[in-house]
């Protein structure tokens, strides 16, 4: 179903006539990082902020595109991308943090996935685990050639979605002293012999329902720390790693 063009959605409070036609959406996490993102795009105006949805728009070669935060984690993503496919967005680019789980990706490069490890569980109320979350093939090409031209070392290939930061990312920092129940016990060292590039924990949400629904998603995530040396992010490196990943964001949606 399509929102009618006045009605306002549930959760992002905002109606379709507010979108102005975008056809396209942003999606950070952090309802903070909607400005900084709208700073690298002209005529940035402030729709509506409700929980963790924080929402404006702003434009790109002269089309209207939405940045909408989801909030952490897969439930609030789902939200955000259902009501805004209501609204007409047919195109979702998630720009956000990854810890990396393979020793050669460090802090400051970016991940472009290819697609994603469902292990949280959002995803699984939209499309059977059979299912892959898998990102579009022209949003991840024009994100390469965007992470090329702007010189920033990337990495394509995938993540793995968790719905928790601590247990479920195998840290040993925690309240209960690294203590993880049997099915993520040494998980972190199976995902890397798989070749899984990165923890973070909604880019299965993000794909797999773009892509249970026939629309383009996509994921490009600043590296903030190397979990093969590190638990805790840490320093200068978030800030860097975020200003390159929401860069080639915006600059790959520039039209060709
Ligand atoms: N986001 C995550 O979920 N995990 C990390 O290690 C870094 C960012």
């Amino acid at each position: 179903m399509e929102y009618p063009m006045t009605t306002k959605a549930f959760h992002l409070a905002i109606a379709r006539e507010e979108l102005q036609g975008a056809a396209t959406a942003i999606l950070p996490g952090d309802p903070g990082r909607v400005p900084k993102i709208a700073e690298y795009m002209d005529n940035p105006l402030e729709l509506h902020a409700n929980r963790e949805f924080n929402l404006m728009l702003a434009s790109l070669d002269s089309q209207p595109v939405c940045i909408c935060s989801t909030g952490i984690g897969g439930p609030s993503t789902a939200i955000a991308i259902e009501e805004l496919a209501m609204m007409g967005v047919k195109k979702f680019l998630r720009v956000g943090t990854t810890g990396a789980i393979q020793p050669h990706i460090e802090p400051g490069n970016l991940i472009i996935s290819t697609g994603a490890v469902r292990m949280e569980g959002t995803s699984r109320h939209i499309a059977p685990l059979e299912f892959p979350a898998v990102a579009d093939y022209r949003m991840i090409e024009s994100l390469v050639q965007t992470a090329k031209k702007l010189g920033y070392t990337y990495h394509t290939g995938i993540t793995a979605s968790s719905d928790t930061f601590y247990q479920g990312q195998n840290r040993s920092d925690s309240y209960n002293k690294g203590f993880v129940i049997k099915q993520f016990k040494d998980k972190i060292t199976e995902l890397e012999y798989l070749n899984v590039l990165s923890y973070e924990m909604e880019a299965a949400t993000v794909l797999t329902q773009t892509a249970a629904y026939g629309l383009q998603g996509a994921c490009i995530l600043g590296v903030i720390v190397n979990r093969t040396g590190q638990e805790t992010p840490s320093g200068s490196v978030i800030q860097e790693a975020q200003e390159a990943a929401i860069r080639t964001a915006v600059e790959s949606l520039r039209q060709p």
